[in-house]
Order: structure tokens, then sequence, then C-alpha cells
């Protein structure tokens, strides 16, 4: 996507051909930085401190990560503690998991003195592969809001998402903004509700620096808000992603989720989510019971981050001082809750036989990644 008309994607690979630059999005929606990775333990960082989020630039990034530490040292041993390190920065999203998996099915059989070349081909290929699946959930997703769109014509068709599935969650294009974009450009008239994601505020933050970048209408809400929309039928349709979705179709996505799904079954708003074939945890059943949520530190919620009126970033103290808080990042929204999954395959029903329907090849269960 194009930031002040310039094509950027969130991760790729620098002008030195071997280090690896990133938008640090911990500094949007103030400042637009680069930030450059030249170590794996760089890497890990640039995951646990958010500069890079999202599930599939999670992935993408510890595919990167994993090209970085056998840049330094091809051997075996190195390879099995980039894949430790990595693997433990973050435990929600299933993409980190799926592209450690890749990167050492890739480079394990190989000779060492071949293994740095075959690792910078397998994280572009990951990356390629993230490009490719946002645009096609894009592709099948416009279907839905050129349908909304039909049944009110010469009005705006009123999109909810929550958090930032967006592009820069992604390689590129999104995963659940990628049917707005796409509708968007499509000339199909469109509004956005952006749920402001307490407590990092990626949607205040992200989902509408990038919404209003491209040109998108889009209004902040607060969190709480959704319902009471639903209610005046200002929700046409709500879209999320998903940071790991089971093979029965329950789905782990931002705190929060939850919540706007059931305003949404209550009121009789369709709720779909975009769920790239990397967010899809083949080995899991039960969502609720088996997907692991992160809880991250409580200064999360007692402190917020944004730009002072003299224009400086500042961070202060919300809460009553010594107030105990809790951080939990996630949750999960059983299928039941959702109207249908929006793949690079085309949309399914949330269910095991749904998902199925797209991916045959899946009929046997796997083990975890
Ligand atoms: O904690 P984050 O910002 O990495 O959260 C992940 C997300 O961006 C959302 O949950 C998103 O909806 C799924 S990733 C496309």
């Amino acid at each position: 996507m194009n930031v002040h008309g310039v094509p950027y994607r969130t991760i790729r690979l620098a002008g030195d051909g071997w280090s690896v630059e990133i938008i640090d999005q911990t500094t949007l929606p103030h400042r637009f930085e680069l930030h450059r990775l030249a170590t794996l333990e760089q890497a890990a960082q640039a995951i646990k401190t958010m500069q890079v989020r999202g599930a599939p630039l999670i992935g993408a990034t510890a595919a990167y990560g994993m090209a970085l530490a056998v840049r330094s040292n091809p051997s075996d041993e190195s390879l099995d503690a980039a894949a430790r390190a990595l693997g433990q920065t973050r435990p929600t999203a299933v993409n980190l998991a799926w592209a450690l998996d890749l990167m050492l099915r890739a480079l394990r059989p190989l000779a060492v003195s071949k293994r740095v070349a075959a690792a910078y081909a397998k994280a572009v290929e990951i990356a390629e592969d993230d490009v490719e699946t946002c645009r096609a959930i894009g592709q099948h997703g416009v279907a839905l809001l050129r349908q909304a769109a039909e049944l009110k014509p010469g009005e705006p068709v009123q999109v909810l998402t929550h958090c930032n599935a967006g592009w820069l969650a992604t390689v590129d294009f999104g995963t659940a903004l990628s049917p707005v974009y796409q509708a968007f450009d499509a000339g199909i008239p469109i509004h956005v509700w952006v749920d402001e994601t307490r407590p990092r505020n990626q949607g205040a933050a992200l989902t509408a620096w990038e919404l209003g970048a491209h040109g998108v209408p889009h209004t902040v809400i607060a969190d709480s808000a959704g319902g009471h929309l639903m209610q005046r039928g200002a929700v046409d349709l709500c879209i999320t992603g998903t940071d790991r979705t089971t093979r029965t179709g329950d789905v782990c996505n931002k705190i929060g989720t939850y919540q706007k799904a059931l305003a949404a079954k209550d009121n009789g708003i369709p709720f779909y989510v975009a769920v790239p074939h990397s967010s899809i945890d083949w080995s899991l059943t039960d969502g609720i019971a088996d997907i692991p949520i992160e809880e991250r530190d409580a200064t999360e919620v007692t402190h917020v981050t944004g730009r002072a009126s003299d224009g400086e970033v500042v961070t202060i103290l919300i809460g009553s001082p010594g107030s105990p808080a809790a951080n939990f990042a996630f949750d999960v929204t059983p299928r039941r809750l959702v109207t249908g999954l929006i793949t690079e395959r085309g949309i399914c029903p949330a269910s095991e036989a749904g998902l199925l329907s797209l991916y045959p090849e899946r009929a046997t269960v796997s083990s975890p990644p």
C-alpha cells in the first residue's frame, strides 16, 4: 500500500540485500519510521515489543528472523535455538509457529553451506505468500460488500471492524480490510466504524491511520459503542481478523471481538472473519479450551500513550495509582456466532465441514505446528 504516494510493505529486505526493514508500528500514527533488523535478537525484540504485530506479519518477521540467525550461524544448534527464541516471543498467533515450522522443514535437510541462501529464499516466499493470500481474501470478501451495497443504493455500506487487521497487520493489503480497500477502489460507497481497541488502541492508532491514508471514510468509536450502533441499524456487517482459528471454526482475535460478535448476533447483523490459511490451527478443535491467550503487562491498561498539545508523544497514567490491572490480549468467539470465514480460497461456514470444503487436504487431523 502507499504512504504519501510511495509504495511500502510492512517488512522487506533492506537495500543491502541481507538486513530487514520494517515499519515501526509503535510510533504510528504520530511518526512514520522505518527500522532495520540485523540480528535474530532484534527480530525477536521487534515482535515482543510490537514494533511488528498482527498475526501474518509476526509470521513473516519470524521467517526473516530465522534468515538473520542462519546468516550468522547456519549450524543445526543455531537453527533450533533461533526457532526457540522466536517461538517464545508471543503465544497466541499461530502464524508464528507456522512460519517457524516451514523454515525448519526447508533448512534442516540442507547442507550447512546451502542454508543461508535457502533461508532468505524461504522467508521471501512466506512474505510473498501472505501478500497473495491477502489479495485473494479481498477478492472474495468484496462480493459481500457489493451485495450489501445493492441493498441500499446511494448509501454507504457500513462496516464495523475491531483492532487492526489492515495492511499493517500483514505484509500487504490486510485481511479484514482487504475487502474494504478493494470495495473502495471499485467505487462502492463505504464507511468503516473503527473500534479504538483498548488497551493498545490498534484501531484508533493503526486502522484509522491506514484507512485515512487510503482515503477510506471512517469513524473511530469507543469499544463499547458497537452494540448501540447495531441497534440503530448503523452497521451492515462486521469484519474482523483472527490470530488463530481452530479447524472447527472457533475464532481467536483481539480482546473485545467476542462482545462484538454477541451484539451482532442479537441484532441479526452478519459477522465475518477474514482468515488466511496461515492463521488456521488444524490441530485444535476447541478454541476456548485450547488456544493460549496472551496476558500482557498491566501498564498497557493503566497508561495510555498519545500526542500532547505541544506535539510531544507522552505516556500518562489514567487509572487510580496502585490499583491492580489485568491485561488479557485476546478472546475466543465461538463458531456459532460467526456468519462466515473469508479465506483466500473463498467464503465458508465457520465449521469443520466448512473449512474442509475449501481445504480438503486437511481432512486428516494434524499435530500442532
Ligand atoms: O496484539 P496484536 O496487535 O498483534 O493483535 C493482533 C491483531 O492485529 C488482531 O487481533 C487482528 O485482528 C488479527 S491479525 C490480522
